[in-house]
């Protein structure tokens, strides 16, 4: 299970302690009711904005936080010290990404929505990162860009959390082109596990691959996707839910799990991998089946217990995870 940093998650709770605990419950109900539209959406009042920081970045950390990870399991010694954070919301990157690499010492976030740039900066007092020489929060219109013309800075890793799907589609397009021209090393995106998210990430993933990228995760290859239409790949992390966020949501559970739909792409080659698992291992008596996305393809493994080592290791397999051609 993954949580905030305590200081962010203070920060948070105290912001959210400044309205009245009824209006905070109403904006939460009107922010999964423009989720639920799957349209663009617009946060246009201080409580949603309240709602958003209260409910819903926890989520997008702990899906940021693993791909980072991700980013880590392909390159462990990597040196990012700068962080480029385009649709910041309100600087969920930037804590997931101190977490990982506490050397930062250049963050440049772009938000089109100034008082969720306020909102992002009065968080951000509580950093204690004695590394930063320069953070800098560029209030722009993403749309607004001009097209041949180099917007940003090179920066070691470059991110959009949840931001390219808030873009139509010929945005989207430019957006990601000065994005890939601002990486000098690691370009994430992030969308929600849906359909509408994965597609946005399939498209990212084409356009990427044309630009010269080489893909680090989730997919083992730079072939044609091999995911099926109607169906799409995603991933899911567990996060813990705090005590404010069960009360507004009347819910009982301790976690929420948070799918989501993801890319890498990297200007360095990293090793191959044979292939991930793309669903939860299926965990029968004496045999346990695993879906692989290979560069052949989808592929199904059934590890016996007979196999004593591979059926081991399929054991403490999760959906996510790399699985190599030699444990089966
Ligand atoms: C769902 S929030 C995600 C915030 C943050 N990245 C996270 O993961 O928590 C999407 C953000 O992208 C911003 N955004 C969408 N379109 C944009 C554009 N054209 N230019 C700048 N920011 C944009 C929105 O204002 C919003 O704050």
């Amino acid at each position: 299970m993954s949580s905030l940093p305590p200081k962010l998650s203070q920060a948070i709770e105290s912001e959210v302690s400044k309205i009245n605990f009824s209006l905070f419950s109403e904006a939460i109900k009107e922010l999964s009711l423009l989720y639920r539209k799957n349209e663009k959406i617009f946060i246009t009042s201080l409580e949603q904005r309240l709602a958003y920081i209260g409910v819903r970045l926890p989520a997008t950390y702990c899906a940021i936080l693993s791909s980072f990870l991700e980013i880590k399991k392909h390159f462990p010694d990597i040196e990012i010290s700068s962080l480029l954070d385009l649709g910041s919301g309100p600087g969920t990157t930037l804590w997931a990404a101190l977490s990982i690499w506490p050397q930062i010492s250049k963050i440049t976030l772009v938000e089109q929505d100034r008082d969720f740039i306020a909102l992002g900066k009065k968080l951000a007092t509580n950093l204690t990162s004695p590394t930063i020489n320069s953070l800098e929060w560029l209030n722009l219109d993403l749309s607004l860009t001009p097209n041949n013309k180099e917007n940003f800075s090179k920066h070691d890793l470059v991110i959009m959390s949840y931001s390219l799907g808030e873009m139509d589609s010929l945005t989207q397009k430019k957006v990601l082109s000065h994005a890939w021209q601002a990486t000098q090393n690691i370009l994430v995106i992030i969308e929600p596990g849906t359909v509408k998210g994965f597609n946005n990430i399939l498209l990212a993933r084409d356009s990427l691959i044309l630009l010269g990228a080489n893909i680090i995760a989730p997919c083992p290859h730079k072939e044609k996707c091999p995911v099926l239409e109607n169906d799409w790949c995603h991933f899911s992390v567990r996060v813990e839910r705090s005590s404010f966020h069960r009360r507004a949501k009347a819910g009982t559970l301790s976690y929420e799990d948070e799918k989501f739909s993801y890319v890498i792409a990297s200007k360095q080659l990293s090793d191959n991998f044979y292939s991930r698992i793309i669903r939860h291992p299926l965990k029968r008596p004496k045999h346990i089946h695993l879906d692989l996305c290979t560069s052949a393809g989808l592929s199904r493994v059934t590890l016996s217990q007979k196999n004593k080592e591979a059926y081991k290791l399929a054991r403490k397999a999760s959906w996510g995870d790399i699985w190599e051609k030699n444990k089966t």
